[in-house]
């Protein structure tokens, strides 16, 4: 099983470079199989996620090639199944875009639930409403969602919760569906833009995506070509808090600072530095910093999978500060391994409150989820003496050369087997 072993107490300096957006590759990988043509994606990241979705590609019967680290080549013209098998769908969570994109390929579907990182419960409610609004027949049997939509056409549909996958998989299905679909109170993260502008850019008609209003006329067919995915806003919030949490001084490049408004206004209110260029962000953190409170909101407010970083942070800052999240119902479960550190947090429901400014020390930990282990990063570089991460499976899921990238800035982070 492998390891971070960080020595924590060096200010991160330097330079990093930011990879492709996982949550937008792996719903754009998907939505490939809408095209019946070869796809050609760079900037996609060598992360496990995106190669477990490429293995359920390969899987229906795609040719799926790595051309280099981060470009792959994918042609669905000859899928030979529109079913996947649960021990591939219940590896992650965004196999459920397989629904969307196998709907309006196959006009049928079969994928088994998906797994995911666990906060809680995950509930694929919209998703289905939506389907339904489409003119399909969905339905679970035997712990798969089994979708019939060979009358599948043009919905219109009101979310009753913002909701970043139900949004894209709508989006997918309809892509191809006579006439014209409406989706309300949709998501508008950078990744729902994304693959509206990938599957624009293969002949769709998709108008309206990044508002909260999405319109949809379906086409009949669409064609191949290349395109390339945006920059991961929350890799790129990671390695800020990082900086900010270690009092360093990071520029991170290739990136859309727009995208990162939420958490530089943050930054300014606690009195980091944050200078913006054209797509880098310089995060400097000399100045002693202030309590704050945040909220996690659909965006373009604060994003719930910056709050372990968050929280990480904050423990480093006097005062007490408050942390509501408001997305998830169960996001917390990495509070007691700050705790082992001598973090002081409380957690009430939501609701965590940090008395901040106890020195952290090293000790062994366990990253519970994805982003609650870039938490565990975060508190290992501030910690006095030896950080022992395990279960960092998970943090392979989502960061790509997660230590290369640290230890360029200067912090001393080992991956062992144990
Ligand atoms: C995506 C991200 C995840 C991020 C989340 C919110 C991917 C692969 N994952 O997850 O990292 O934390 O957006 O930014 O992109 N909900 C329902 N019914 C539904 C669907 C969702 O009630 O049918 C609820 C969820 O329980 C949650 C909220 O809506 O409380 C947001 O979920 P959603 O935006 O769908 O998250 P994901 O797309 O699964």
């Amino acid at each position: 099983m492998e390891k971070f072993v960080i020595t924590g107490g060096t200010p991160l300096k330097g330079v990093v470079n930011i990879s492709g957006a996982k949550n937008a590759a792996i719903a754009i990988i998907p939505a490939t199989l809408l095209v019946e043509d070869e796809c050609i994606l760079e900037n996609i990241p060598d992360i496990k996620d995106v190669n477990i979705i490429l293995d359920m590609l390969s899987c229906l019967g795609a040719v799926v090639e790595r051309i280099d680290k981060n470009t792959v080549k994918i042609n669905a013209t000859n899928l030979h199944t529109y079913i996947v098998e649960k021990d591939l769908a219940s590896k992650m969570r965004a196999s459920y875009y397989l629904l969307g994109a196998l709907c309006g390929r196959f006009k049928k579907a079969s994928v088994a639930l998906p797994g995911g990182c666990n906060f809680g419960i995950r509930p694929i409610d919209q998703h289905i409403k939506g389907f339904e609004a489409l003119n399909c027949k969905i339905g679970i049997k035997s712990g798969s969602v089994e979708v019939d939509a060979s009358l599948l056409s043009a919905g219109h549909i009101y979310f009753d919760k913002v909701s970043v996958g139900a949004t894209i998989n709508i989006m997918i299905a309809a892509a191809k569906a006579p006439g014209v679909t409406v989706l309300e109170n949709a998501a508008r993260e950078p990744h729902v833009v994304d693959v509206a502008n990938f599957l624009n850019s293969m002949g769709a008609n998709i108008k309206g995506a990044g508002t909260d209003t999405i319109k949809i006329t379906g086409v009949e067919k669409l064609h191949g070509g290349t395109y390339g995915v945006i920059p991961d806003q929350i890799e790129a919030g990671t390695y800020m808090f990082a900086a900010a949490a270690t009092r360093g001084d990071v520029t991170i490049k290739n990136v859309i600072p727009k995208h990162l408004d939420a958490i530089t206004s943050k930054f300014v209110e606690m009195g980091v530095e944050v200078i913006e260029g054209d797509d880098e962000v310089r995060v400097i953190a000399t100045k002693e910093l202030k309590k704050i409170n945040v909220k996690t909101l659909p965006y373009p407010g604060f994003p719930t999978d910056l709050q372990p970083p968050m929280v990480a942070l904050l423990t480093t800052v006097s005062g007490t500060s408050i942390v509501t999240e408001s997305v998830w119902d169960s996001r917390y479960q990495y509070v007691s391994e700050l705790g082992k550190m001598g973090a002081q947090i409380t957690v009430d429901g939501r609701v965590a409150v940090i008395e901040g400014g106890t020195p952290l020390l090293g000790a062994e930990v366990v990253a519970t989820d994805l982003r609650a282990g870039a938490g565990m990063i975060i508190a290992g570089l501030c910690a006095s003496g030896e950080t022992h991460i395990s279960e960092i499976k998970y943090i392979d899921r989502g960061y790509e050369d997660v230590e290369e990238k640290f230890g360029a800035l200067g912090a001393d982070i080992k991956r062992i087997d144990d």
